[in-house]
């Protein structure tokens, strides 16, 4: 992976001056000294290798016996799987993990139960708490369906719980009815836990490898475990440093429809961490070149208060040579290859919105696959943590998402 920054806006003078600061981040980071410290598993990918296997195994069960797993799940307990499995699955071809609990609208579980009802399916609730409204409220629906299809017994053989090891509903539930059980570990949120069973079960569900997954993780950590020659801590001041400028709002792009639920995930990664006491950038996302022809327009020439963060994949799995115009202002595109094309188009706009005022952090990578997708999962992690800690902030709670849900309470007359 590369970063490459295009812009004068901040230079690398200015860059050094936040030496100190960037020092201070990676000491809390690493000696567990910041605020949320109870929360940093996820750094050194603290897993347990015997319940990886387990996973394995209740995988490739739900593989035999299931045609869909429905993951239940909201939040950081759901983005990260489905950015993965979109990043990695074949655009058209009809994905095995379906997902529910992350919306209350009755039309999408209508059309789940319908979709699903004559199907194999079993069922994997994630979540940490146990106790949120949205899975809650799939999971009985979905547990009632399952239960009509295959009784009791057969229902307990298709429910996997991933949930906190000892407390909550969900985790009283799983004991009383024998259903089998992955834990969320107690020291990693929500959004920090893909790389654990609430990720790495769906991911493997749907025939990914999540070995190499862990692989390419495991090398970002070993790359970016030091102060120096970081590239995720220049991630994290460029930010910083942009913000301090008046860039309040970063637009994650993409040239590959199959990353925008990776855009998803780092929306919610750095919104939920950063998004507090008043302070953080405001986490938006384009999938270009579709939004190019939407949004283009105000990116290039609105108010100058964004900066953007691109993914570029330099080579796609099969390219597609573009057949001969017979039109005379289309023939500059005759037998190009459309990756070719499609990267002209991100240089273009690159330059044309650097031009525009709006600076531009590149992230390069190779190619879409299960080592980078790792690898960029821990970077966005790590840059986080890093960058909340230098703006001020505890990266790792999230008390303004209880808002919503007390006055909801309150209108639904929960006690
Ligand atoms: O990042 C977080 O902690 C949140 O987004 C949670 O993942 C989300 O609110 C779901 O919580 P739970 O897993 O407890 O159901």
């Amino acid at each position: 992976m590369e970063l490459i920054y295009e812009n004068s806006m901040i230079t690398d003078s200015e860059i050094s001056k936040y030496a100190k600061k960037v020092q201070e981040a990676h000491e809390k980071l690493t000696n567990k000294t910041g605020e949320g410290s109870d929360f940093l598993g996820w750094v050194n990918l603290e897993y347990d290798k015997e319940e990886i296997e387990r996973l394995k195994q209740a995988a490739a069960k739900i593989r035999r016996d299931s045609d869909y797993l429905v993951v239940v799940g909201i939040g950081g307990s759901y983005l990260g799987a489905r950015a993965v499995i979109e990043a990695l699955s074949h655009t058209f071809r009809q994905k095995n993990v379906l997902f529910a609990g992350n919306n209350m609208s009755p039309d999408y579980i209508n059309d789940l139960v319908e979709f699903i009802k004559d199907r194999d399916f079993s069922i994997n609730v994630i979540s940490k708490s146990g106790t949120t409204t949205e899975p809650a409220i799939a999971f009985s629906i979905l547990k009632e369906l399952l239960t009509q299809k295959y009784g009791k017994d057969g229902a307990r053989e298709r429910i996997y719980i991933t949930t906190d090891k000892e407390k909550g509903i969900l985790k009283r539930e799983a004991m009383d009815e024998g259903y089998e059980t992955f834990i969320v570990p107690d020291n990693i949120g929500g959004r920090y836990s893909v790389l654990t069973p609430v990720g790495l079960l769906p991911i493997a569900v749907a025939g990914i490898n999540i070995d190499t997954l862990m692989l390419g993780a495991s090398q970002a950590m070993q790359k970016y475990e030091n102060l120096l020659d970081n590239e995720a801590y220049t991630y994290a001041i460029l930010r910083n440093a942009l913000l301090k400028k008046g860039r309040n709002i970063e637009i994650m792009v993409n040239y590959e429809p199959k990353l925008h639920y990776f855009t998803e995930w780092w929306k919610q990664l750095f919104g939920e961490s950063e998004g507090k006491d008043g302070k953080g950038i405001f986490p938006a996302g384009v999938d270009n070149t579709t939004d190019l022809h939407s949004m283009g327009q105000y990116i290039q020439e609105g108010q100058r208060m964004m900066f953007e963060t691109v993914i570029d994949i330099a080579n796609p799995y099969r390219d597609y040579k573009i057949p001969v115009q017979s039109d005379k202002d289309l023939d500059f595109l005759s037998a190009k290859s459309l990756n070719d094309v499609n990267h002209m188009a991100m240089e273009g706009t690159i330059k044309a919105h650097v031009d525009g005022n709006v600076p531009n952090i590149r992230i390069k990578i190779d190619r879409l696959d299960e080592f980078n997708i790792g690898w960029l999962i821990y970077f966005f992690e790590r840059a986080c943590g890093i960058s909340g800690y230098m703006l001020g902030v505890n990266p790792f709670n999230q008390p303004g998402v209880e808002a919503y849900k007390k006055e909801m309470f309150k209108l639904l007359g929960k006690e």
